[in-house]
């Protein structure tokens, strides 16, 4: 059985001090209403990792980073390693979050690169990929996420994979209310199973934690959950509020019994 997991990507929001007053409610909710069944992660901005990873410290929520830089280290001023994240208390970090692809035009290769060297740090990694609107309507969605699984994950290893979640995010659903239903949700990850199968080994789609993002709040989560191919949730806009968070990890918990 895969493990249910609600991940929140704070994005570009939260000084530190606003960040550790998040933590401390969510972290005095999570004590009160303590998961069993699934795992939580909080990806805080850069600035917050150090500050955040001490109140974590005995409750079962961990830590991720939003993104690093491609290289281990040296002369590109304004980057974050992965080293840096890793050594902050992160032991996730997202790569490929389609706000990347859009403003920072993250190619395959940089994308490929940076979940290589997220992996030789120990870091897991949450590999976002998904199409946009107009992609949807030209029908293009299975090829965009055949080419993000293939080009995205080249040359990584079933245990290389062993560290690798992948949220499905429709581009079209991200920040903008507009959710998918269920069942566009459940057939795009029903596919990237079969597709994981194909570009592995056998056996490699069923065992892959796949999470859907994209507008995913308290009063939609339940329906999604439900679905047999979703284990869970990269959440946005509704993690920035400890008590939609928390109402996320309960229904988590209500779909895993
Ligand atoms: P959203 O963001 O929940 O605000 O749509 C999801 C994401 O970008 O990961």
């Amino acid at each position: 059985m895969r493990k249910k997991i609600i991940a929140g990507n704070w994005k570009m929001n939260n000084t530190v001090s606003e960040a550790v007053k998040l933590v401390s409610s969510l972290t005095k909710k999570i004590e009160k209403n303590p998961p069993s069944s699934t795992g939580v992660i909080i990806c805080p901005p850069a600035t917050a990792l150090a500050s955040v990873a001490p109140l974590l410290k005995g409750t079962p929520i961990e830590m991720g980073a939003q993104n690093i830089f491609w290289e281990e280290g040296g002369a590109y001023t304004g980057e974050v390693s992965a080293k840096m994240v890793k050594n902050a208390g992160a032991k996730y970090t997202l790569v490929a979050h389609s706000e990347r692809r859009t403003y920072f035009k993250e190619s395959p290769t940089v994308i490929n690169k940076k979940i290589k060297l997220a992996l030789a740090n120990k870091l897991k990694v949450i590999h976002c990929i998904g199409e946009t609107l107009e992609e949807r309507e030209q029908k293009l969605t299975k090829d965009i996420v055949l080419n993000q699984v293939e080009w995205d994950l080249k040359d990584l290893t079933p245990q290389d994979l062993k560290n690798v979640i992948i949220a499905y995010e429709p581009v079209w659903a991200i920040g903008t209310g507009k959710v998918a239903t269920p069942e566009q949700a459940q057939e795009v990850h029903g596919f990237i199973r079969e597709i994981l199968d194909a570009i592995f080994e056998p056996g490699t789609g069923k065992k892959m934690t796949l999470l859907y993002g994209g507008s995913m709040k308290p009063d939609n989560a339940a329906g999604l959950l439900a679905q047999p191919d979703i284990d869970g949730g990269l959440i946005g806009g509704a993690c920035l509020k400890a008590d939609d968070f928390m109402k996320l990890i309960k229904a988590s918990e209500a779909a895993s019994k």
